[in-house]
């Protein structure tokens, strides 16, 4: 037996980040393949290491349709009979054609016979191969019994169909059993279409434990399917995956048959296997080709090749003024023509409007939410800024509160000042020493809406509104908060913001904890009899009256039958996916979406600019269509990127003697870490923990979110990142005090991180010969900027409370505040005061009163997050850390003024309420 799961893992490759990210571990094998069979070629002793690379890397190979089993077999051969130039010849050609993806369009790199891969390309050869015409290439799985026969007959068969006018080709990958087809689906980010055929055994001949063990986690064992529909456990196994790709049965039953089991919809059609190939084989195409419409942008492309003469008020339309210019043609000639083609008012032309969307932004909008697990999409145009406004607007009244993380985006804060609604602050937990803060731990929300239950107040709470994954990448077991608050409220409505993780859809790693994977599951939790079961046995367990403290501790259950589900998520596609500046998604699934509609389109009338860019609006239809054609790729991509640089800048002797990246024990307490994982390169960190730290745990880290601490060679964060930018030309995202945060994307590459990390050594190198340049005296001053770096940092201040004058409920002491009465009262100038940070009078104030109120937000940056916000009583700990604080740029403060407060006197006034 080939044992698959460790079998090409180079010695020195953490298991963890093994298997789900072979797709980019793949290109390597095959140019370690090709170096060691030159070098046998040349002469050297390489004969026993190149059959055995070959054999480490032949057993995945079965599960992507290139190069094949034919020029695998042929390569085989030539290993085996000691043939050392035409293996050397062929592991070039296919190593070549892997890295370059050249394959994809060039019909000699499918030779088996040097001659004629030598030979020059057939212009006419579409029809049969991958051929030179650029048309879209992708690749579909054939689980079918016995591969070598049926399937390949299959594909032999679609292969005979294609025909020159085709928009797209494919080529099959045969696969005999149920794990094989999760290996596959798992390994090769071709794949856009499956068809299974009825007949498949559940259990593939490899060895393959990683995998067992992720199909017992997720209940797809062969314990677990023995007896069910084998094609439709395999379908749902293949949806959980990647929901994106296409399903089609083959089936002798009756179609009534399996349309009667809930798990049918998985599929995108059944066919009977008698039928003609041609039937499947159209359903692929259009299947694929329904993914690839744009229905903006290709509408916007008609649109721009209109002859149009325009006497609207758009006068970079069409471009002539630019083109005609002496004095700015060279913007023409720097964006294109096009761009000002495209350019055009919603109001003229035809192209949909996207305050009032019902044709091609509508459709477009539509696709969005069946690719991101949505009921409904609104594209936005001005950021994810103006999505969380408009959900707050648009769900909140004034007097509603809603559960706050402090350290939120600013657009949350200034969406409740607009809306009214009442901000009741919950604190993450503190990560001092990088002078940042965690996420929101679950106890705390739930102490909170206890809090308001026990005060009679509950019925004021409207919304929990958090940050999916932080700025640093915590990452909430979202399906466990929601469900836990709505065991205590069935109502709450939940705003995820996932500015940063729009991408994490398309990772089967982190789909479960998005906004829309967690809305999923729970859905699919309702719906199952043993909930309700699971529910009562709950509270019988908890008896009538728990205690708080009882309610706490528990995992907390709701009811099934009361619940709803009422889950918003708002995503700067711009920052994950291939979207222009600005664009933003804003996904609803909301069960009673229909009772909020209008006003949801209030909201928008709000915010949305009457001129939105239609080029904004194009970008976020063609993220949508990259991503449910290769997001999965390009995510595994990232992800591989990021361990990558985990592992290099943590192991490398130089480079970690000064730099070091932050593990997921480092940013996760290890209280929230219940599966008891540490971090992704920890030796001995199975694939199976971090699945389970995935499921489980409250927080986990996000990958690609790489926290590099810079402190320690002698750098603040803003310095370390200005030096990269300046010097290097290496943008990271942002910084704290002795640290910077990178991210990888999908638009990286692995050069990209051989530039970082060479870049990295330059400065270590430069580091050292400093300190051994500069003597004991350099050494010294070296020691005393890390420990003030590193050591001397300001403790984080907490939110203290709102002004008794602008708290509600009858003089209650309440948590939440009337932060809009305070934020107005402000426009008042006569009932405003400036204290400079250093006066006598700020400490007598904070030792014998009168409170200071804070009159506006003060944000500084870095961390970013409002250390004041309007009606806020400002506190020592605050004084303090605006005292320690380095950095240049303070949102709502003037030095020169000092702190603008509202006078107690006047706070009184001007509170309506
Ligand atoms: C958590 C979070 N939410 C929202 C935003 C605003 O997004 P946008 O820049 O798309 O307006 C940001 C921006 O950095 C953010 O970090």
């Amino acid at each position: 037996m080939t044992k698959i799961a460790t079998a090409s893992r180079p010695a020195t490759a953490p298991s963890a980040d093994h298997f789900f990210t072979l797709p980019g571990e793949r290109a390597d094998n095959w140019r370690r393949l090709h170096a060691l069979t030159r070098n046998w070629a040349r002469g050297a002793d390489r004969h026993k290491e190149a059959a055995a690379a070959f054999a480490a890397l032949e057993p995945y190979e079965d599960y992507f349709a290139y190069p094949g089993r034919a020029l695998m077999g042929a390569l085989r051969a030539r290993i085996g009979a000691g043939e050392a130039a035409g293996a050397a010849a062929l592991a070039q050609r296919i190593s070549e054609a892997i890295l370059t993806r050249s394959y994809k369009e060039e019909a000699n790199d499918w030779e088996t016979d040097e001659a004629a891969a030598d030979a020059p390309p057939d212009l006419n050869s579409t029809t049969m191969t991958p051929g030179r015409a650029r048309r879209p290439y992708f690749e579909m799985l054939v689980v079918a019994p016995g591969v070598a026969t049926r399937a390949d007959h299959m594909i032999a068969g679609l292969r005979a169909l294609r025909r020159p006018e085709d928009a797209m080709i494919y080529e099959g990958v045969p696969v005999p059993s149920f794990e094989d087809a999760i290996i596959a689906v798992i390994l090769n980010p071709a794949l856009a279409a499956v068809t299974l055929y009825e007949g498949f055994d559940h259990g593939t001949a490899k060895d393959v434990p990683i995998l067992r063990s992720f199909l017992a986690s997720a209940g797809l064992d062969a314990a677990h399917t023995a007896g069910e529909d084998l094609p439709l456990s395999l379908a749902d196994a293949i949806k959980r995956i990647r929901p994106e790709l296409d399903i089609y049965l083959l089936s002798d039953r009756r179609v009534e048959q399996v349309a009667g089991d809930p798990r049918a919809s998985n599929v995108r059609r059944v066919l009977y296997s008698v039928e003609e190939l041609l039937e499947l084989h159209l359903c692929v195409l259009e299947g694929v080709a329904d993914r690839f419409r744009t229905p903006f942008f290709d509408n916007l492309k008609k649109y721009a090749m209109r002859p149009i003469s325009t006497f609207h008020a758009l006068p970079i339309a069409r471009g002539k003024s630019v083109f005609k210019s002496d004095w700015i043609r060279d913007m023409g000639e720097f964006y294109g023509l096009n761009i000002f083609l495209a350019e055009s008012s919603a109001t003229t032309g035809g192209l949909d409007s996207l305050l009032e969307p019902t044709g091609n932004i509508k459709e477009s909008q539509d696709m969005a939410a069946r690719a991101f697990g949505a009921d409904h999409v609104f594209f936005v145009t001005n950021g994810t800024s103006t999505s969380n406004k408009m959900v707050h607007q648009a769900l909140i009244a004034p007097g509603d509160i809603v559960l706050l993380d402090r350290n939120c985006h600013k657009s949350h804060h200034y969406g409740l000042v607009l809306a009214g609604g009442q901000p009741l602050y919950i604190e993450a937990f503190p990560m001092t020493e990088y002078s940042m803060y965690g996420a929101v731990p679950l106890a705390s929300i739930k102490k909170a809406l206890l809090d308001l239950k026990a005060e009679g107040r509950l019925d004021r709470a409207k919304m929990v509104d958090l940050t999916n994954c932080t700025f640093d990448g915590h990452i909430y077991n979202t399906r466990r908060v929601m469900e836990e608050c709505l065991a205590i409220k069935p109502d709450l409505i939940f705003l995820w913001d996932e500015a940063w993780f729009g991408f994490a859809r398309w990772s089967p790693f982190l789909r479960p904890r998005t906004a829309m994977g967690a809305a999923a599951a729970i859905e699919a939790w309702m719906n199952d009899p043993a909930s309700v079961e699971a529910y009562e046995r709950q509270q019988k367990e908890l008896g009538a009256n728990p205690s708080a403290e009882k309610l706490l501790k528990t995992r907390l259950i709701p009811d099934p039958r009361k619940i709803r589900i009422r889950v918003y998520q708002t995503n700067s596609t711009h920052k994950s996916m291939s979207a222009l500046r600005q664009g933003s998604m804003l996904l609803v699934k909301d069960i009673d979406f229909a009772s909020v509609e209008a006003q949801f389109h209030e909201a928008v009338f709000t915010h949305a600019s009457t001129s939105p860019n239609q080029q904004l609006i194009a970008s976020l239809d063609v993220a949508r269509r990259q991503m449910e054609l290769e997001g999965y790729g390009l995510v595994a991509n990232a992800i591989q990127i990021a361990l990558d640089i985990r592992r290099e800048v943590n192991s490398h002797p130089v480079i970690s003697k000064y730099f070091r990246i932050l593990g997921a024990d480092d940013m996760v307490p290890a209280e929230y870490r219940e599966s008891g994982f540490t971090d992704f390169l920890t030796p001995g960190t199975t694939w199976e923990t971090q699945v389970r730290s995935m499921h489980e745990d409250e927080f986990c880290l996000d990958p690609t979110r790489i926290t590099l601490v810079c402190g320690t060679a002698g750098f603040d964060g803003t310095q370390f990142k200005k030096l990269m930018a300046d010097d290097y030309d290496i943008q990271f995202n942002k910084t704290s005090r002795n640290s910077v945060l990178l991210q990888s994307n999908i638009n990286n590459t692995r050069s990209d991180v051989a530039h970082l990390i060479r870049v990295l050594l330059e400065i270590c190198a430069k580091i050292d010969r400093d300190l051994s340049s500069g003597g004991e005296n350099a050494r010294a001053a070296f020691a005393r900027r890390v420990k003030a770096l590193m050591e001397d940092v300001p403790d984080l201040p907490n939110f203290s409370h709102f002004h008794d004058a602008f708290r509600w409920d009858a003089g209650k002491k309440t948590w939440e505040g009337d932060m809009r009465s305070a934020f107005y009262s402000a426009y008042y100038p006569e009932g405003c005061e400036y204290l400079p940070l250093d006066s006598p009078e700020v400490e007598k104030r904070l030792k014998s009163g009168p409170e200071m109120i804070s009159a506006n937000f003060v944000i500084p940056y870095p961390p970013g997050f409002p250390i004041m916000v309007p009606g806020q009583v400002i506190t020592k700990e605050t004084i303090d850390f605006m005292r320690k604080l380095d950095v240049k740029e303070i949102h709502g403060f003037e030095r020169a003024k000092g702190l603008k407060l509202i006078r107690p006197d006047h706070a009184k006034d001007h509170v309506r309420k």
